[in-house]
């Protein structure tokens, strides 16, 4: 990959029904911009493709604006600043930030944060970024796990829930993962899960899972919604906390879901079912971070990528998060890391 001498951007085109298309997207290729003054000129390594993204391409009321039709579509990148007229900013630092779909951006100081050298890039878009202050948020202040209690988690082998397994067990819990694939669960074990399922080859998806929680759930980190909610709704402990993380197995509807069926579990074991949104803990950001950095550093979490060559890829990257291709963080390499 080389640096390129126009800014490639990739627009959203028109509004998916059901799995998003190429045709949604619209590739371009314009000049790169100039900054003005007070502004940084990015250059974008890395973006992360995300489940939520199929959201914003939805014109619905959210907890974000849709990205609206023509305009470069949204993401967050680690990205290179090339040139700034920006206080505190020069060509060289490595930053991360919202800078879209695009191999060059323009951005001004608040958007950004400056990242550490040293370490993996890719580490900024999982386990010390959003992703993993995802889990973290969702787990410890919403799941609030203790010592010798069950952690179920969905997506297990994915971005956000490789990590809530990770810390969970740090936190001394019994973990249990549910994940698409033999190898996800695999390596799930070697990251010291305590039990997996294969919800997509298990015969009785219900006994399977209820056989790998033994002492019910405490904790349901909840990232597909659907069945597998239901299912895990079934097997709560009293007091028992569900962070609502996210619902994939919905983001695709064209029709009406049902709601959980057991959804009187919540009130018959007095337990919690609270959704939230990462944003909302910014202020928070740096405390999490330091404390996911040390256990980075100390090999207690570790991150896996899955990364596609290419910004002209992203549109059909994006549709690995779906069909459960992706392993660990799915990201697109837009350029080279700096020598
Ligand atoms: N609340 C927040 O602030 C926040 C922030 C970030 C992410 N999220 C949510 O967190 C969840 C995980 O996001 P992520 O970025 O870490 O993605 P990810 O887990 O890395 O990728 C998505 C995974 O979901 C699984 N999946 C796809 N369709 C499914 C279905 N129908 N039923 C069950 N599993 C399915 C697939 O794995 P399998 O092989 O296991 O099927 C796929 O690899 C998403 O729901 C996302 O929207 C929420």
């Amino acid at each position: 990959m080389t640096a390129t001498d126009s800014n490639l951007q990739i627009l959203l085109d028109s509004r998916p029904e059901g799995l998003p298309e190429d045709s949604n997207f619209k590739t371009t290729r314009g000049d790169i911009p100039t900054p003005g003054d007070g502004q940084i000129l990015a250059r974008n390594i890395y973006l992360s493709l995300d489940p939520a993204m199929r959201g914003w391409m939805t014109d619905r009321k959210s907890y974000i604006e849709p990205v609206q039709l023509g305009d470069v579509m949204r993401g967050l990148t680690v990205a290179e600043v090339v040139d700034s007229k920006a206080d505190g900013f020069a060509p060289g630092d490595l930053v991360s930030g919202a800078l879209g779909w695009q191999s060059y951006a323009l951005a001004e100081p608040k958007e950004l944060q400056k990242l550490p050298g040293g370490l993996p890039l890719p580490l900024f878009l999982g386990p010390l970024g959003m992703t993993g202050l995802t889990a973290y948020f969702g787990l410890l202040d919403i799941g609030q796990p203790k010592e010798g209690e069950t952690v179920l988690v969905s997506a297990a082998a994915g971005a956000v829930g490789s990590v809530v397994g990770q810390i969970a067990k740090i936190k001394g819990c019994r973990v249990v993962g549910l994940a698409g694939t033999d190898d996800k669960c695999a390596w799930l074990k070697e990251m010291g899960f305590d039990a997996t399922v294969n919800y997509k080859t298990a015969e009785d998806l219900r006994k399977a899972i209820y056989k790998a929680c033994p002492n019910g759930v405490d904790v349901y980190f909840d990232n597909v919604g659907g069945e597998i909610l239901d299912i895990a709704l079934g097997l709560l402990n009293q007091g028992a906390r569900i962070p609502l993380c996210g619902a994939i197995s919905q983001y695709n509807a064209t029709e009406p879901v049902p709601g959980p069926y057991n959804y009187l579990s919540l009130l018959v074991n007095r337990a919690r079912l609270e959704g939230f949104i990462v944003f909302d803990y910014r202020r928070r950001y740096p405390e999490a971070l330091q404390q996911l950095g040390q256990w980075v550093a100390e090999g207690k979490i570790e991150g896996r990528y899955d990364i596609v060559q290419g910004l002209e890829n992203a549109p059909q990257a994006l549709l690995k998060l779906f069909d459960g291709s992706n392993t660990g963080k799915l990201i697109v390499q837009i350029g080279d890391e700096p020598a």
